[in-house]
């Protein structure tokens, strides 16, 4: 009986003291790591040791391989080589950089697709796309999925036990870039994946609404992927929605099935990740569950953004890398790094600005503000022919000389140094902050949702979610980005902005969030919805209004030269975006009022109480967010927070018992830190793209 007892409390000992593969390769103790893209297949192999020498000498740790190279890797069907990799491996080992080997499956070679066009995607209009560049086969193909799942097994079992291969990247930013796969195969696939949710097509009927227009189907098989250009006009936003959710999930099932090929085969020491475009159809990180960890890519200065500021172009604006650390440090795993970052110009730009001397330094440091354990960044030599010319790497196009974001990571390797000999394992999240923490939920259904019935020319939805996480970080508040897999309790703070489509099993968990004490916010669009689009046979958002205090609601919109006010203490704020008009019930307290318009002195935003908690519901949406901020502020100290008041482009950020303040924006900014800190990198006085570091 004694041993039986002691045999589980001996495997729970052990296991906890069992450190996962990611913490093995990235010690919390290191603090950060930088890595680097390299393509040997594009450089001659005389140059290779050259190369990995210099990046190791730079202070890069990691290196990263092949997610191009499959032509490379199988010449010909069935006929596989490994040693030109296995050489570059080696060179790697030999200067001290691990590798993260990759699953090549955004390129299959030219012999696939010609043997068996039918693997590729193709677009609305018909057009099947060719071999050529990248991302062009389907991931509903099976056909395609055979000749992945051996590639990727050829590969798990050459290298899943080499021990300088620390981990696994499937593919490359799946994704199609944009392209929605209207093949054949993804046509199959759709029906398989209505039947499966519907089980019969009298349900589909009915979930989409379609007895209007004689919309109805007989059956499955006369249903298609909905597309603009086989309609006239917009397609069902039913449709619409599972042709979202379908594709997510086909991505996602699509990597995670590489996952299970890797995990069956490698070490358990290696561990899996993918690198997703954040916030881009139909890519739903919440989806992807079986690697170990997701990471991102970002490049910040492409010309799409103006910035804060007259140097704002060369700078990017924070939230880019902000709110994606705040979202992938939630997903699976909960750890993350940032598999690709500019390292200077780009070639693929509306136009193609020199980031700011600093700002690669400075990006790097944002990832490392948000908790990342790395950043690797996108690529180590510039190309001298063929895709990506004048794409910058850490090395000009003589191949050695350093380019200058080349030498920022030089510098950055440098300065980790000096941190890692600051780190004291024991810090913990100082009380002031622990008290503004807030987590802000992010479903992608929302989004496919509203970007598609967007109601009013000005309605974007990341746009409204960037504007609550800016004024956040202007507090200087810690923000989750998270899913309703979380559970909520253990934040001050929640909110859902634009949270339109949901249920009340989800109302039934706010509502216990906010009687326990927690404080939630609303905002407009909130509840419109269920989770299939519908909306609710009662008033517009019933299943909140209890929760909310709320009776009844309407919306409005407004011109974009014409502007409805709102009053908020003794201030007045411009508005035409969108307004949700608030009856209160009794009982609720009214924060704002519409100053104008036929409804003149309806409530715009409403608080109540209940149980230990408050629940705050912002109807109105602004372009400037200072009515938002305002009311944010006044809901942060009604609950008893302090809130800083940062300018927009200055972050402050703690992590692992370091403050860090970077500044986005064009001006000098004088950051207030306390006279008994020791600064470790830096000044309080920060020029553009500048980066200060301390302890307090
Ligand atoms: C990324 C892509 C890389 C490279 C890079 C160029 O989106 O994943 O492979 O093309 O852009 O900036």
């Amino acid at each position: 009986m004694r041993k039986l007892l002691l045999v589980p409390a001996l495997l729970f000992s052990l296991a906890s003291f069992s450190q996962s593969p990611v913490d093995k390769s990235f010690p919390k103790e290191e603090l950060f790591a930088l890595g680097s893209y390299y393509y040997p297949e594009q450089w001659d192999s005389s140059q290779w040791e050259r190369d990995l020498k210099k990046m190791s000498e730079m202070g890069i740790k990691f290196t990263h391989f092949a997610e191009f190279a499959w032509a490379m890797m199988e010449p010909e069907e069935g006929k596989f080589d490994f040693d030109w990799l296995d050489r570059v491996v080696s060179l790697a080992d030999k200067y001290g950089l691990k590798v993260i080997m990759c699953t090549p499956t955004p390129t299959p070679p030219v012999w696939l697709s010609k043997k068996y066009p039918d693997i590729l995607i193709q677009r609305d209009n018909g057009v099947t796309i060719q071999h050529g560049r990248r991302q062009h086969a389907s991931w509903s193909s099976d056909r395609y999925r055979k000749y992945v799942e051996r590639i990727v097994f050829r590969l798990a079992e050459h290298y899943g036990n080499n021990p300088a291969v620390i981990g696994w990247q499937i593919d490359n930013e799946p994704g199609h870039y944009g392209v929605v796969d209207y093949s054949e195969n993804a046509q199959v696939k759709f029906r398989f994946w209505l039947q499966k949710k519907y089980g019969t097509i009298d349900k589909l009927n009915d979930v989409w609404g379609n007895s209007f227009w004689s919309e109805t189907y007989q059956d499955f098989s006369q249903v298609r992927l909905p597309s603009q250009q086989e309609v006239p006009d917009k397609p069902n936003p039913h449709a619409m929605l599972d042709l979202n959710r379908f594709m997510a999930d086909e991505l996602a099932g699509f990597v995670n099935m590489q996952a299970d090929i890797l995990r069956r085969h490698i070490n358990k020491d290696q561990w899996i990740t993918t690198n997703l475009i954040p916030v881009f159809n139909p890519v739903d990180p919440a989806r992807i569950d079986h690697p170990d960890f997701l990471t991102y890519t970002r490049y910040l200065v492409t010309g799409h953004k103006q910035g804060i500021g007259n140097q704002g172009f060369r700078l990017g604006i924070p939230e880019d890398l902000g709110f994606s650390n705040d979202q992938f440090r939630n997903c699976v795993g909960k750890a993350f790094g940032v598999m690709e970052l500019q390292p200077g110009q780009v070639n693929w730009g509306t136009y193609n600005p020199q980031p700011l001397p600093g700002a690669v330094r400075m990006w790097v440091y944002h990832v490392f503000a948000g908790g990342g354990k790395f950043v690797c960044n996108y690529r180590f030599r510039q190309p001298l022919k063929g895709s990506e010319q004048y794409h910058y790497g850490m090395i000009m196009t003589d191949g050695v000389t350093l380019s200058p974001g080349g030498k920022e990571y030089a510098c950055v390797a440098e300065e980790m140094k000096k941190l890692r000999a600051a780190y004291d394992k024991k810090n913990h999240m100082p009380g002031q902050l622990a008290a503004r923490r807030i987590g802000m939920l992010f479903d992608m259904s929302n989004y496919w949702e509203m970007e598609f019935q967007r109601q009013t020319d000005q309605w974007w939805t990341l746009p409204h979610m960037h504007k609550y996480y800016n004024l956040l970080k202007s507090f200087a508040a810690p923000v989750d980005v998270i899913s309703e897999k979380e559970d909520f309790s253990s934040y001050p703070f929640l909110i859902a902005p634009a949270y339109q489509l949901l249920d009340n099993a989800l109302v039934a968990r706010w509502t216990k969030y906010v009687e326990n004490g927690g404080h939630l916010i609303l905002t407009c669009r909130t509840g419109q919805k269920d989770r299939d689009a519908k909306l609710w046979e009662a008033p517009l958002a019933a299943p909140i209004h209890q929760l909310a205090g709320i009776s009844n609601l309407f919306y409005d919109h407004m011109p974009r030269n014409l502007w409805g006010k709102v009053n908020f203490g003794d201030r007045q704020y411009g508005w035409n975006n969108w307004a949700d008009v608030i009856t209160p019930s009794a009982g609720t307290q009214v924060w704002a009022t519409y100053a104008d318009q036929f409804y003149k002195e309806a409530a715009s935003v409403t608080h109540r109480k209940l149980g230990k908690g408050t629940v705050t519901y912002i109807g109105t949406d602004t372009d400037d967010g200072k009515l938002e901020k305002d009311v944010m502020r006044r809901v942060y100290a009604e609950a008893g927070a302090s809130t800083e008041d940062l300018p927009y482009g200055v972050v402050k950020e703690w992590r692992d018992g370091f403050y860090i303040a970077l500044n986005y924006t064009s001006d000098i900014q004088e950051i207030a830190i306390p006279d008994k800190a020791e600064i470790l990198i830096g000044n309080a006085r920060l020029e553009p793209a500048g980066v200060v570091v301390w302890k307090e």
